[in-house]
């Protein structure tokens, strides 16, 4: 999935009801891509949308569509993910009985396959599937919400999947407190492509977005 730094604004922390709107104002503001949060209110207390949704803002931007389903049995859509036009899609290791078919499936679809670890989630849980994998999401707060603060003890969990997938074409995305402070953490310990809500949709239009994904963009330089 190419080098250097990639950043994806979550939209869970945008305006939801001015969603089209949001996505393009952040789009030309200099996402890479664009972070889809599904919830389910079972896997995760909250509810936000699916494969409709998705659908609909698919004809607003280009830019890559990572959907982070947080959803208790993701085998039931991933077909639907994949037609709404989701090219990244990312399942929980804690909500899959059968990882290594969820997976493969994706792959079938067409589209990349993530997997999601739970803070207490050990980095080992994917030592047998790395062949098929193109992205692993740390979470660094407990999902189902924006605006948490940082876990400092996920760091330790980025460098272990740094070592683990050396070699390999694997992306290793973070979710959850970034920052332009947090940001520099992660991506020293080997985070390459950030996810952020409030950090970014926090600013003021597409002005203040720009703003923020251009302080996030920096840090990780640094
Ligand atoms: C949490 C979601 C995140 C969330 C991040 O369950 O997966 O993508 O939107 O929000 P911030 O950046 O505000 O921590
Ligand atoms: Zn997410």
């Amino acid at each position: 999935m190419g080098s250097g730094i990639i950043i994806a604004p979550s939209i869970l922390a945008s305006d939801f009801s001015r969603l089209a709107d949001e996505v393009a104002a952040v789009d030309r503001a200099g996402a890479d891509w664009i972070h889809l949060d599904v919830m389910d209110g079972h896997f995760v207390p909250n509810l936000t949308f699916g494969p409709p949704v998705i659908k609909a803002l698919r004809g607003v931007t280009d830019k890559v569509f990572d959907a982070h389903l947080m959803v208790a049995n993701p085998d039931a859509l991933l077909d639907a993910y994949a037609d709404a036009g989701a090219e990244i899609i990312t399942v929980h290791v804690e909500a899959c009985q059968h990882l290594d078919r969820t997976l493969a499936r994706v792959r079938d679809l067409g589209c990349r396959a993530g997997v999601s670890l739970n803070p207490h989630t050990p980095a080992e849980s994917l030592r047998h599937v790395l062949d098929r994998l193109d992205l692993i999401l740390v979470m660094t707060v407990n999902p189902g919400f924006g605006g948490q603060s940082f876990i400092n003890g996920m760091l330790d969990k980025i460098a272990t999947l740094r070592e683990m997938t050396s070699g390999r074409d694997i992306v290793i995305e973070v979710d959850g407190g970034i920052t332009p402070e947090t940001t520099s953490l992660v991506t020293a310990a080997g985070a390459r492509a950030l996810v952020a809500g409030s950090a970014i949709f926090g600013g003021e239009g597409e002005a203040g977005y720009r703003a923020n994904i251009d302080a996030i963009r920096a840090a990780a330089r640094d």
